[in-house]
């Protein structure tokens, strides 16, 4: 993998107070973009985060012929070319460091009329992807990986697909869009049924593009042939973003800090629950909602933590949080104990090892297992980090640093500019002792 030159040093700082307003989901701009661009008409999407990976996603259809205005930063205005209007792209489509990029495209590209290519960064070109194309395969689907089923995806276009009734193996939101998308375009009924419910947002956007769909928590079906109708789209603060907030004032003596409607979807709002067990003091304020989604503020002042055992179920609501789940269990007094968690290494890197890792670094004893992993709480001094690129064990580590004993430098954090732009500065602002070099 190349290495970025950028690091950060992390010392404590201040208490963190103030009101903070994070950057837009995610998850909910990438499918913003993509359903947009599928639909007749042209649609209007606000809050659109401005993250290298969802910038990945709109210059992929825009080299496939969709015109995609910027009215002003956060807000995109997306032609759309109807399912059937895509145009054979002249190059390889590159996903940046996106794996929701990647998968999601695949199940899409899979039943276009043109070939295409999908490629990524260092760390998205290890990550599996055979988990998609097994599946799109059943369903008529020609695509070739590298061996050990990696990117580049050489994808064949031309063919016929048929619906599946597919049981997924691993609880996986990104699998289940793809194949979702790919029904879109199958002959008959696509049928997906989950281990466990992950996130429901490609479900519910596609109903809000006008697609006839069933769903239900641990469940999806859609009859393929079906057209979407362009709407407007506002994107909700993104709850993993916010995560390193919430986790950063929960460990921090003195902190209080309120975050500005952040979207509490229950698949992604697992973190909660999992800190409220170890003692955290979180309130959530003025509840609405924000296109189809829950938003509240969250009001969240430091409490002592101790220790937890996890639950297994609260896992795939928590996917992404574990890197601040760490962070939090090093700060707390006694043993957090983290299990059905294998998924967490095939993210953006392997977290459990990096973070392990990390924090052993830092002098906390950290008993590392297949899935999962016993963070001993205690200390935390200075060290240094490698974030391998992923820009989640880069934030992590900046928080680890407010408490340590002295400079925790990060290393290899320019990936941090994928999901949360602007983090250092936000995160300066409100408290943080955290330094930029290059
Ligand atoms: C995502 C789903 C999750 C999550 C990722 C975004 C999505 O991945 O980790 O950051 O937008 O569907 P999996 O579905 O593979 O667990």
């Amino acid at each position: 993998m190349s290495q970025s030159q950028s690091y950060w040093i992390a010392r404590p700082g201040t208490a963190l107070h103030g009101e903070l307003s994070i950057p837009g989901d995610k998850s909910i701009s990438h499918r913003a973009v993509m359903f947009a661009a599928l639909a007749d008409g042209s649609s209007r999407i606000d809050g659109f985060l401005e993250g290298e990976d969802t910038r990945a996603t709109a210059r992929i259809f825009q080299q496939m012929g969709v015109r995609i205005e910027t009215p002003d930063a956060s807000s995109r205005i997306v032609h759309g070319v109807g399912i059937d209007g895509l145009q054979a792209p002249a190059e390889p489509l590159d996903c940046g460091n996106a794996g929701t990029g990647m998968r999601l495209l695949a199940g899409l590209l899979a039943a276009q009329r043109f070939d295409s290519t999908l490629v990524g960064d260092a760390s998205l070109s290890k990550r599996p992807m055979r988990r998609v194309t097994e599946p799109l395969a059943q369903m008529g689907a020609r695509i070739d990986t590298a061996a050990g089923g990696t990117p580049p995806l050489h994808i064949h276009g031309g063919q016929a697909l048929q619906g599946i009734d597919y049981a997924l193996p691993v609880a996986s939101a990104q699998l289940k869009s793809a194949l979702l998308l790919a029904g879109l375009y199958a002959q008959g009924w696509t049928q997906i049924t989950e281990p466990h419910p992950t996130r429901d947002y490609t479900e519910r956007m596609l109903r809000a593009f006008g697609v006839a769909i069933d769903f239900e928590p641990g469940k999806a079906s859609l009859q393929g042939g079906q057209r979407l109708r362009a709407t407007d789209v506002v994107v909700p603060a993104d709850f993993s973003s916010a995560a390193f907030f919430i986790v950063a004032a929960s460990i921090i003596p003195g902190s209080l800090l309120r975050l500005r409607k952040v979207g509490l979807n229950p698949r992604r709002t697992g973190l909660l629950a999992a800190l409220r067990l170890m003692g955290a003091d979180i309130v959530q304020l003025d509840a609405g909602e924000q296109g189809g989604e829950v938003v509240a503020d969250l009001l969240v002042r430091h409490a002592p933590l101790h220790g937890a055992v996890i639950p297994e179920a609260l896992v795939p609501d928590m996917i992404d949080e574990f890197p601040a789940l760490f962070i939090a269990a090093a700060a707390a007094r006694g043993q957090t104990v983290v299990s059905g968690a294998a998924e967490l290494r095939v993210k953006e890197s392997d977290r459990l090892a990096a973070m392990a890792t990390g924090l052993r670094a830092l002098g906390v004893r950290v008993d590392e297992v297949a899935d999962g992993a016993t963070i001993h709480g205690g200390p935390i001094g200075p060290g240094s980090i490698q974030a391998h690129g992923d820009h989640r064990i880069a934030m992590a580590f900046a928080i680890a640093g407010q408490l340590a004993t002295g400079p925790v430098r990060v290393h290899d954090v320019d990936n941090v500019a994928t999901s949360f732009p602007g983090f250092d500065a936000l995160a300066r602002g409100c408290g943080f002792g955290l330094e930029c070099g290059a």
